[in-house]
């Protein structure tokens, strides 16, 4: 049960900062991004879209109509449209004139010093952008195994697949958020043998049998989004292999 105490403490799952560090700053910018790596995450969760210039942004919503001071879907905005706009303020003044970052500019910052997650957001809204986000990745040699890694993750099994094709040495996460008591079924699972590698379910859902089941299929799973403290006890003790949290100092071990 969550918040039950144990004595698992030594297991140490990698990780993971949700949106940066959604808790303590603007989720999806720089200021997020580094105080993730303050607070030692192994990764940082980010999702991806696309411009109507056909530019890759890193931001969550299908609109910029939350995170930022504008209005409107991201797929009407240019990127140097896009990039007017202050990201920061909603969350607190104090972050004024943070921007939406490129995906080249996270990629040419972060990538190789910290694990890049990332997740494709909406991709029927944006044809292509598994070709654009593997041009980008290729072309900084990010596809192999050595040093930080990247992995990409979707709700959408169709746009992982895609880009399994692309770059199958990329290894590639299913996110699942339905809330039924059954979890996960050994169809659906047994279907995601040939491309997938982590098997990511809400918190919501979890429990010894989703997880256990997970492990057996061969899968690796990383639990989103843990913003309670006691959550993480748990997590540990059923041996996940990562947390995603907009806390990550929740997660030192
Ligand atoms: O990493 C998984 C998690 O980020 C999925 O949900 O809505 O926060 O993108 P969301
Ligand atoms: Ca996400």
């Amino acid at each position: 049960e969550i918040g039950t105490k144990c004595a698992y403490q030594h297991h140490s799952p990698i990780k993971i900062g949700h949106r940066g560090a959604a808790g303590y700053s603007p989720e999806n910018t720089f200021a997020s991004f580094h105080k993730a790596l303050l607070l030692g995450v192994d990764y940082l969760e980010l999702d991806v879209q696309m411009t109507k210039d056909s530019e890759l942004v890193v931001i969550h919503d299908a609109t910029v109509n939350r995170t930022t001071n504008g209005k409107g879907k991201v797929r009407d905005f240019t990127l140097k449209e896009i990039q007017t706009l202050d990201a920061g303020s909603w969350f607190d003044p104090k972050f004024c004139g943070e921007k939406v970052p490129s995906f080249c500019e996270v990629l040419d910052e972060f990538a190789g010093k910290v694990g890049i997650l990332l997740e494709i957001k909406n991709p029927n809204l944006y044809p292509g952008i598994e070709e654009k986000i593997a041009d980008e990745l290729i072309k900084r040699d990010l596809t192999h195994h050595e040093g930080p890694q990247v992995i990409v993750q979707s709700f959408d099994q169709q746009c992982l697949k895609r880009f399994h094709q692309l770059i199958p040495s990329i290894q590639i996460g299913v996110l699942l958020k339905k809330i039924t008591g059954k979890g996960i079924s050994t169809k659906e699972l047994l279907s995601f043998s040939s491309y997938v590698s982590f098997v990511n379910p809400k918190i919501t859902m979890v429990n010894q049998r989703l997880i256990s089941k997970i492990h057996q299929h061969g899968f690796k799973t990383f639990i989103w989004t843990v913003r309670r403290r006691n959550e993480v006890n748990l997590l540990k003790h059923l041996r996940v292999e990562g947390i995603i949290s907009d806390y990550p100092d929740f997660l030192k071990d």
